[in-house]
C-alpha cells in the first residue's frame, strides 16, 4: 500500500464561545478519520485553530475591559483543553490572528486585485453615531414594521416572521449603545464570484469533492443563477486585518478564516523544519476539510474561488456533516441539553461519547441525534457487555501466563474471519461511515462471545484434566479481543492502548496487526478497562448544564457576527403559545396545480387566501397527487412563511400535509363549511 500524505482540518471554532457537544461531532469525526489513517501508516497532519476576528470579539473585549489578544489567549487555552480532554490532539492548533495569516491574506488579496476579481461600490447601512460603528442587521433593534412587536432584530421579526431591512424597523436603536442609528454609506469591496462560476460548477460537481447532497444543493441553490458578489470588507472599527490598499477597512472574518488553515500549517512547518509547499502546493498531498453543513457554501464556493487565484492547491475533498440534536430536539439550555464539552468531561468518560458518535456517524450529511437513553444502552451493551466482557471473562484464567501458540484448529475460523473483515472495515472508515465500521466490529464481538459461551471456560477451570483446553480457549478469546480493539483504535485509542497492555504489547499498533495472532506474551492481571455508564452521572451532567446556562451564550446580538451563530447552535426547541401565535395558518383554496418539470417531487400550487389574495406555493407532493385531483380543494396553508427563492420560482407559503413522505402524503383539509382566507385558531 502506498504511503499517502494527508493534511486534515476541522473547522476553526469561533473564539467567542465554548466548545459544546455539537462542535464535538465534527472534531470527533475528524479525529476518527485521522486516527484511522495513522493506524494504516499514512503520513498525516491534523490542524485546527481558533477563528478570532469580527465585531463580536471586539465588543466582548471592550465589555470585559481588556485587549482582544488577552481574550484570544484565554479562549484558545480553553478550547485546546476541551479538545484534548476528548482525546483530540492536533499537530498544531493555531489562530487566525497571527502574522502568518496576515501575510497569507495579503498574498490572496494581491492575487485577487491583480486578476481583476475585486469590485468596489457604496453600501448604505445603519450607523451608530454613539459607538461610531456600522451596524450589522443583528445589532439593530426596533419595532416590527408589520406586526409592530417591540424589540425585534434588524433582519426579521421573531413574533410574526416578517423579513425586512434594518432601516424598516419602527424606532430603530443600536443594540450596542442604544443610540438612534442613522443611514450612512461607505465604500465596500466585493469579490466578483460570478467570474468563478464555470470553475465552481466543474469543481463542486466532480465526483468525490463534496458529498452528493451538497453538490446537488449547491447546483440548485447557487449555481443555477449568476453568483452574487461577496462583500469582503468591513469599515473600522473592526477586529481583524486592515486591507492593505484600503486603509480604514478590514477583511471580513470569513475571508481570513479559511486562509487560517494554511497559516496554521505554516506555523507548524516553521517549527518543524518542513516546507509549506510540500503540503499546500504538491499534487501528492491530499487536503481534507471536515465541516458542518451550515458553512458548506463558504468552503465549497468562496474558498475554492479564493484558492484558484493563488498557487496553493484546492482541497481534495470537503467532508460535510449534519447538526446534532439532543433527545430529538435542538440543544436547549433550559432543558440542560446544551452541554459544554467541559461539563461533559466533568461527569463522563470521553470514550463513551467517542463510541456513541462513531456508532451514529456516516458519510451522509444527515443530522444525528444524541439520545441519552440510547447512549447509556449502547455503551453498556456494546463496549462493556460485548467487548470488555470478552477479556474480563477469559483473561483472569490465564493471568501471569504466556499466550500459547495460536490454536487455530480450535477457533472455528474466527480469527481468519476477523482478519478478513479488515478490508470491509477499512472501506467503511475511509468513507467516514463509522456507523458501518462499528456494526461490523460488533458483529465480530458477538461471534467471539458466542464462542466463549459455547466453550464455558469457567467450567473448564474446574476440571483439572482440561487445563490445556482452557488455555487454548482463553488464547482464542484474547486474540479475538485484540483484533476488535485494533479495529476500534481510531475511535477508542486509549482503550486500545490499555487493551494492548493487558497482553503486554509494547510496540505501536498497526492496522495489519489484525492478521497476526499474539503469541508468547504474558497476560497481565485484568484491570477494569471500562465502567458501565452510570445514568445518575448523565442526570448530573444535564443538571449542571442547566445551571451553567448563560443567556448571552446563545445568538445574542453581542456575540454573533453575521454567519457566526451557526454551527449546531442551539435554540430553544419549545414552541410557546406566543411562538405559535406567530404562525398565520389559513384555509386556502387550490386554484391551480401543475407539475414542475425537472422536479421529482414538486407541484406548483396557486392558492386563494380569500378575496383577491393569492399566493404561489411549491409543495413536495407530486408523488402523492395528480395536479387535477387538487384543483378546487380547500387546504391549510402557512401564509406568513418567509418567502423562499427556489430554483423554479418563489414559494410564498407552505401547505400542510401528513405522512412519511413521497407517495404517502395527505394534505390537510378543513371540514365542510370553511371558507378560503379563514384563520386557523
Ligand atoms: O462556523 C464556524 O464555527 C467558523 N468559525 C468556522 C470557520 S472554518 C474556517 F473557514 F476557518
Ligand atoms: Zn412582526
Amino acid at each position: 500500500m502506498e504511503r499517502r500524505q494527508i493534511l486534515v482540518t476541522s473547522a476553526l471554532p469561533y473564539v467567542n464561545a465554548g466548545i459544546h457537544l455539537g462542535h464535538m461531532v465534527e472534531h470527533l469525526q475528524t479525529d476518527f478519520w485521522v486516527g484511522f489513517q495513522r493506524l494504516r501508516g499514512h503520513d498525516v497532519r491534523y490542524f485546527c485553530g481558533d477563528d478570532t476576528h469580527g465585531t463580536g470579539t471586539m465588543l466582548r473585549a471592550q465589555r470585559e475591559g481588556r485587549e482582544p489578544e488577552a481574550l484570544l489567549a484565554e479562549m484558545e487555552a480553553e478550547h485546546v483543553a476541551d479538545l484534548v480532554g476528548f482525546g483530540v490532539f492536533h499537530d498544531h492548533y493555531g489562530s487566525t490572528h497571527s502574522p502568518e495569516n496576515e501575510a497569507l491574506v495579503a498574498e490572496f488579496w494581491a492575487a485577487l486585485r491583480a486578476k481583476g476579481h475585486i469590485a468596489e461600490r457604496e453600501v448604505t447601512q445603519l450607523y451608530d453615531p454613539g459607538a461610531g460603528i456600522f451596524l450589522a442587521d443583528r445589532f439593530v433593534i426596533g419595532g416590527c414594521p408589520r406586526c409592530k412587536a417591540e424589540g425585534q432584530y434588524g433582519d426579521n421579526c421573531e413574533v410574526c416572521g416578517a423579513t425586512y431591512e434594518p432601516s424598516d424597523l419602527i424606532g430603530p436603536r443600536s443594540a450596542i449603545s442604544g443610540a438612534v442609528p442613522e443611514e450612512r454609506s461607505h465604500p465596500h469591496l466585493f469579490v466578483r464570484l460570478e467570474s468563478f462560476h464555470e470553475f465552481l460548477e466543474e469543481w463542486t460537481q466532480s465526483p468525490g469533492r463534496v458529498p452528493p447532497e451538497t453538490a446537488n444543493w449547491l447546483k440548485a441553490t447557487f449555481l443555477a443563477e449568476p453568483l452574487r458578489d461577496w462583500d469582503i470588507s468591513r469599515a473600522a472599527p473592526y477586529f481583524g486585518f486592515e486591507i492593505p490598499d484600503a486603509p480604514g477597512n478590514y477583511f471580513y472574518v470569513w475571508l481570513d478564516a479559511p486562509v487560517g488553515y494554511i497559516a496554521t500549517t505554516k506555523q507548524w512547518c516553521d517549527a518543524n523544519g518542513a516546507k509549506l509547499e510540500d503540503w499546500w502546493c504538491n499534487p501528492k498531498s491530499e487536503i481534507h476539510h471536515f465541516i458542518g453543513k451550515d458553512i458548506a457554501y463558504f468552503h465549497t464556493l468562496f474558498w475554492p474561488a479564493l484558492l484558484s487565484v493563488v498557487d496553493y492547491q484546492l482541497p481534495t475533498a470537503v467532508h460535510v456533516h449534519g447538526f446534532l440534536t439532543v433527545n430529538g430536539e435542538k440543544m436547549s439550555k433550559r432543558k440542560g441539553t446544551y452541554v459544554l464539552a467541559r461539563t461533559y468531561l466533568d461527569h463522563l468518560s470521553p470514550e463513551y461519547l467517542r463510541y456513541y458518535y462513531a456508532s451514529k456517524l456516516s458519510a451522509k450529511v444527515d443530522d444525528i441525534d444524541l439520545n441519552f437513553d440510547e447512549f447509556i444502552q449502547k455503551v453498556n451493551s456494546d463496549l462493556v457487555g460485548k467487548v470488555v466482557n470478552l477479556a474480563s471473562r477469559t483473561a483472569r484464567f490465564v493471568a501471569g501466563e504466556a499466550l500459547p501458540d495460536y490454536p487455530a484448529e480450535m477457533d472455528e475460523g474466527l480469527f481468519a474471519a476477523g482478519a478478513a473483515a479488515r478490508t470491509e472495515i477499512a472501506e467503511a472508515y475511509e468513507a467516514r461511515d463509522s456507523n458501518r465500521a462499528m456494526r461490523l466490529v460488533m458483529a465480530l464481538a458477538d461471534r467471539a462471545n458466542e464462542f466463549v459461551e459455547s466453550r464455558e471456560p469457567w467450567n473448564l477451570k474446574k476440571d483439572e484434566t482440561r487445563q490445556d483446553e482452557l488455555r487454548a480457549v482463553c488464547a482464542i478469546a484474547l486474540n479475538l479481543f485484540r483484533q476488535i480493539t485494533i479495529y476500534l483504535a481510531p475511535v477508542l485509542p486509549r482503550f486500545a492502548e490499555a487493551s494492548a497492555r493487558l497482553l503486554s504489547i509494547e510496540t505501536e499498533t498497526r492496522w495489519e496487526d489484525v492478521t497476526t495472532p499474539v503469541v508468547g506474551h504474558e497476560v497481565a492481571k485484568f484491570k477494569h478497562l471500562m465502567e458501565r455508564v452510570d445514568p445518575e452521572k448523565v442526570t448530573a451532567m444535564i443538571e449542571a448544564s442547566r445551571e451553567s446556562a448563560q443567556p448571552s451564550e446563545t445568538g445574542s446580538a453581542a456575540s454573533s457576527e453575521p454567519g457566526e451563530a451557526l454551527a449546531g447552535e442551539p435554540l430553544e426547541p419549545e414552541c410557546t403559545i406566543g411562538d405559535f401565535s406567530k404562525v398565520d395558518l389559513r384555509v386556502a383554496e387550490i386554484l391551480e396545480a401543475k407539475a414542475v418539470p425537472k422536479a421529482n417531487k414538486l407541484l406548483e400550487l396557486t392558492l386563494s387566501l380569500g378575496g383577491s389574495e393569492r399566493c404561489t406555493v411549491f409543495a413536495g407532493i407530486k408523488k402523492a397527487y395528480e395536479p387535477e385531483q387538487l384543483v378546487g380543494r380547500l387546504t391549510v396553508v402557512v401564509a406568513n412563511l418567509a418567502p423562499r427563492k427556489m430554483k423554479f420560482g418563489l414559494s410564498e407559503g407552505m401547505v400542510l400535509a401528513a405522512g412519511p413522505g413521497d407517495s404517502e402524503l395527505f394534505i390537510l383539509s378543513p371540514d365542510t363549511g370553511a371558507k378560503p382566507g379563514q384563520r386557523i385558531r
